[in-house]
């Protein structure tokens, strides 16, 4: 199947009782067993839901894999598989990447004993020099929340397998129809399913796809052993969000482009942040891995000023000021005082995530109402 049917039919089947063409919401914890053992493939819904299930075969699919899990949440993703660790294992991680994430990792995982480097991957110089005998995992975000940088997936998926560590990619912004890790070598994929899967704002999810058995039972293992599965509503809602999947995000990038290319030419705009600009440093490896660029766009202002940006934030109408992304909406966001205020300010503003940085989610709004909404916010 090519991508725009896999979204709509993978893994799915018409519903085997009624011939319901859309997976029921298998509203239940338990199921009847005619004697101990004997059952039809379900015997606990924190192990395996039918609507669960549905949803992680449809996302395996879709990202080219064997085997997906689903969460309660993108961040309850992330606890799983970094619970596939040990005490003394370490980590290369990307020092751009989205603000929960690095909460989880010096928060929650350091304490644990599980060390985390944090380096620029603009090239696989960084993480090389980081590499040592307990690197176990290399964690990638790309594009990455929220300065876009691209990572060359095919580049440290090599390195990877020489040093053998794991390298999981966060595809939340790209999604798999603009860019799959797995052929590109990554060993696991993880998404806030949230966000563009999900599509409309209306629910939290989170999910982890491979390929490889081992790693798989392990991500099952810790799944039902922590337990922080999504219910089945929640999956029912992101299962009708991916039919759409390829529709929605193609017209995320064409308004994408349109309001890049507008702030590019803003003469109150500083920076442009979005791959699909030649000035983009990394537009050639964004060209390499991905369909096309994405509707996650973020800029500056000139002279830097917080409250610039802010005025922004508030004159905007048809733009929501709000957290999240990826849904059928535009939304906008501050992300050093919102999305990355757990990231302390020198460490943000390394990485560029400067007073003045503005955030958008280009939604799927006719564009010209989007530009007319910046054009007044920015004057
Ligand atoms: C890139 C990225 N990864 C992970 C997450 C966490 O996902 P969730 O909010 O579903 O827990 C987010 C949330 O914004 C995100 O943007």
């Amino acid at each position: 199947m090519k991508f725009g049917t896999k979204v709509i039919h993978a893994g799915l089947e018409y519903d085997s009782a009624t011939g319901a063409i859309m997976t029921p919401i298998y509203q239940t914890s338990t199921y009847v067993q005619t004697s101990i053992g004997d059952h039809k493939g379900y015997e606990y819904s924190r192990t395996l839901n039918p609507t669960r299930h549905a949803l992680e075969k449809n996302i395996a699919a879709i990202e080219n894999g064997k085997y997906g899990a689903c969460f309660g949440s993108g961040l309850a993703a992330i606890d799983c598989i970094i619970k596939l660790l040990e005490p003394g294992d370490e980590v290369i991680s990307t020092d751009d990447l989205y603000g929960g994430s690095y909460r989880m990792f010096t928060t929650i995982f350091a304490k644990y004993g599980i060390k985390f480097h944090f380096v620029s991957m603009n090239d696989t110089l960084g993480i090389e020099a980081k590499i040592n005998k307990n690197t176990k995992m290399i964690w990638v975000e790309s594009p990455t929340n929220p300065m876009m940088n691209i990572i060359d997936i095919e580049a440290v998926s090599k390195l990877a397998k020489t040093s053998k560590c794991m390298l999981v990619v966060d595809n939340t912004f790209a999604t798999p129809y603009l860019q799959k890790p797995l052929d590109l070598g990554a060993d696991v994929v993880m998404h806030s399913a949230t966000k563009y899967l999900g599509g409309h704002s209306d629910v939290v999810v989170g999910a982890l796809v491979c390929n490889d058995d081992q790693i798989a039972k392990e991500i099952y293992r810790v799944q039902n052993s922590s337990g922080a599965i999504c219910g089945p509503q929640d999956a029912f809602l992101v299962l009708r969000g991916i039919k759409t999947l390829h529709l929605r995000v193609q017209r995320h990038c064409e308004n994408g482009k349109v309001v890049a290319n507008f702030l590019l030419n803003h003469p109150k705009v500083d920076g442009v942040f979005w791959p699909g600009l030649d000035s983009h440093p990394n537009h050639e490896v964004a060209k390499k891995q991905m369909k096309d660029f994405g509707g996650m766009v973020s800029f500056t202002l000139k002279g830097n000023r917080l409250n610039d940006a802010l005025n922004v934030l508030k004159r905007v109408e048809i733009f929501a000021l709000a957290e999240s992304l990826g849904g059928v909406e535009s939304l906008i966001g501050h992300p050093a005082t919102m999305t990355h205020a757990a990231i302390p300010k020198i460490e943000r503003e390394k990485t560029g995530v400067v007073d003045s940085l503005i955030r958008l989610s280009v939604g799927v709004e006719d564009v010209e109402d989007l530009i007319s909404d910046l054009q007044k916010a920015l004057n």
